[in-house]
């Protein structure tokens, strides 16, 4: 009996299924909650609101996208099957390449390989039984988003059960990692720091603890004296030589110590550059009293007390022909050509004074053309004056932002023509009487990294502004970790600035609002930056720091990573399409150890002593919880969370 009529039973079942599925219709969910790099999500239109149309071949119905590009779908077990026709959009207004995937459960179901402008669509179609979550995904093929317009086209789903349904990223809470600072000291920051003879010395000793504290050095060169109160270091060495100082600090909960290494030669950061920059929160709107404020906030909420220490100012401080504030329009230059600053900016000196009472450094920006990116004054064929101007206002930090260098450089792209408005503002500051740190912010054209050093530079930008690619946050990372090789004490790769907490939309210039990283995310930016030994310059609203944020970027155990003496930038360990390991060398002979997940679905990461070149039973201790993990042979294994990164120290 059984037999006979277990098959019928299965029939009927089947049978059924069948006659109730029904098609839905990827263009009928609402893509609110769908995310992408640039524009909104179109119904049976392309991102460019034109018909869609892949290789030539039009389709009536679908969702124009954009990458890169994410739709996590519930499906509830409810799905038999997705298909659809995918590609690049004939109307893309330039060369694309993209990727299309479609995930399930963590699974990939189905992916296109690169697709170029012109490929005929490529037909997906897949079974979902038993589905849960389905992702779909378009990446930008590792080249940038521009002209990536991603077309899902008849894209519909057999639906048999639970509708299928569009549902936001999953919400995190913002979950502080790190016990909070004792009251005793603890002296953080730098153990190495560069400086040239006979130029004034400033250095504010980075120290966590309940004030008062009375600070004491040994060692200390010649020519320098201490504020024993306010630990700020001030003077100048005539003398080239390696100093080797003691710090010490004390208050009624107990004392610290650290050693200190001054370098007094050629070489300026030694470990890369911490602090803050005004662009990403205040764009246009920046004042000489939002800049003393920022000072302030440095040194009131800790930062100061972890090793940020320049205060800079980006573009939008000097005038323009033409700009909404009537207050920053006006004479470019006065009659003897000195650049002149707007009326929000009444006395430059007096500004760096103020920051540098606090110990703090002064940080300032032009362009090497005629105009800055914002369409204000820049210092074509006023450089030398300017450099001397910007050391007698006392900054010791300029960014030279490329813009309008293009029509002085008429399109030239060679390595000389890339080079040389660099290579003359980095002589001239070279030649000034103070230390100028030197940021080259030219996007990365010409493999800046391969020649930034040679032309005066401490850091440059490798890549285009982060504002533009936040939801691309790793893909930045392992681009930038590419030129590891040129990474060393005096010379940074930099991939722009931190932006978690409040921070402006680059976009629109909008004011500060709270970012768009998930809380995970931006512990991912920060365990990032440091595993590769990036510049850190927090660049959001210093007057809405939470204590999620402040947590965030003030872990002096990550920064630690960020800025050990040998100056590496991590190896990159793929293990495979959404997981894989940064690993860094440190002074000590531990290794800082990134385990990160890309992915849109937790991930279990292991990271292989015997890939990373640890031997025997090593001790691993959790950065972010600052908490000793144990010891482990043979390999450390991990949950790490959606787009996470596990950062931990192995010795
Ligand atoms: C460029 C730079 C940014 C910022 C703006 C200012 O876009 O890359 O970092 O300095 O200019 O206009």
């Amino acid at each position: 009996m059984r037999t006979r009529t277990f098959p019928v039973a299965l029939l009927l079942a089947s049978l059924s299924t069948v006659s109730a599925a029904e098609t839905v219709w990827l263009d009928t969910l609402d893509l609110s909650q769908m995310t992408q790099g640039w524009g909104t999500p179109q119904t049976n239109r392309s991102i460019r609101e034109l018909p869609l149309s892949i290789g030539g071949r039009k389709f009536e119905r679908g969702v124009g996208t954009h990458a890169t590009s994410l739709a996590r779908i519930g499906l509830g077990g409810g799905s038999e099957r997705f298909r659809a026709f995918v590609g690049v959009d004939d109307n893309a207004n330039g060369a694309a390449t993209i990727t299309f995937k479609v995930m399930a459960d963590g699974r990939t179901l189905w992916q296109s390989g690169v697709m170029k402008s012109g490929d005929p669509a490529r037909e997906v179609d897949v079974d979902l039984r038993g589905v849960n979550t389905l992702l779909l995904q378009v990446g930008d093929a590792g080249d940038g988003i521009s002209f990536d317009h991603a077309n899902w086209a008849e894209a519909r789903f057999i639906v048999s059960g639970a509708r299928p349904q569009i549902a936001a990223v999953p919400q995190e809470a913002a979950v502080i990692l790190t016990p909070k600072p004792g009251p005793a000291p603890r002296i953080n920051g730098p153990t190495v720091y560069g400086c040239r003879p006979g130029n004034p010395f400033l250095y504010r000793i980075p120290t966590q603890g309940e004030r008062p504290m009375t600070f004491s050095v040994s060692g200390m060169p010649r020519g320098l004296t201490l504020d024993s109160a306010a630990g700020i270091i001030t003077g100048a060495i005539a003398e080239r030589g390696e100093y080797r100082l003691t710090l010490r600090a004390k208050n009624r909960h107990g004392r610290s110590s650290r050693p200190f290494k001054i370098v007094c030669g050629d070489t300026l950061s030694l470990t890369p550059s911490m602090g803050w920059n005004h662009w990403y929160a205040h764009y246009d709107r920046i004042t000489d009293a939002m800049m003393r404020e920022a000072a302030d906030i440095l040194v009131s909420s800790g930062m100061a007390d972890v090793g940020y220490q320049y205060v800079s100012i980006d573009d939008c401080w000097m005038n323009a022909a033409k700009q909404r504030d009537p207050m920053r329009v006006g004479p470019l230059r006065d009659e003897r050509g000195n650049i002149l600053p707007n009326k929000h900016f009444p006395d430059m000196k007096a500004l760096t004074d103020y920051i540098h009472a606090k110990g703090l450094k002064a940080g300032i920006y032009t362009s090497p053309g005629p105009r800055t990116c914002a369409g204000f004054a820049g210092s074509h064929q006023h450089e030398a004056q300017d450099a001397k101007q910007f050391a007698d206002w006392g900054f010791d930090l300029l960014k030279y932002d490329w813009c309008s260098y293009g029509e002085i450089a008429k399109g030239d792209k060679s390595p000389d023509a890339l080079k040389k408005p660099y290579r003359l503002m980095g002589d001239l500051l070279k030649k000034q009487n103070r230390d100028i740190l030197f940021n080259l912010c030219q996007y990365g054209m010409g493999n800046v990294w391969e020649w930034g050093a040679e032309v005066g530079g401490q850091s440059w930008r490798t890549s285009g502004d982060l504002g533009f690619e936040l939801n691309n946050l790793f893909n930045v990372a392992l681009k930038n970790a590419e030129h590891r090789a040129w990474s060393r004490p005096g010379s940074w790769n930099d991939p722009d600035y931190i932006q978690v907490g409040y921070i402006g939309n680059a976009r629109v210039g909008g004011l500060p609002a709270p970012c768009p990283l998930t809380p995970t995310e931006q512990y991912s930016f920060m365990s990032l930056w440091c595993l590769m030994a990036s510049p850190l310059f927090y660049s959001g609203d210093l007057t809405q720091l939470d204590e999620f944020t402040l947590n965030v970027l003030c872990n002096p155990e990550v920064i630690e990573v960020n800025q050990d003496p040998l100056g590496q930038c991590a190896r990159v360990i793929e293990l495979d399409e959404s997981t894989f390991i940064m690993v860094k060398d440190l002074a000590d002979g531990a290794k800082a150890v990134g385990l990160c997940n890309r992915g849109e679905m937790e991930s279990t990461v292991t990271a292989r002593w015997a890939d990373l070149g640890i031997k025997g039973r090593p001790r691993v201790r959790d950065l972010w919880r600052q908490k000793d993990l144990g010891r482990f042979a043979s390999e450390f294994k991990t949950s790490v969370a959606r787009h996470g990164v596990v950062l931990v120290r192995v010795k």
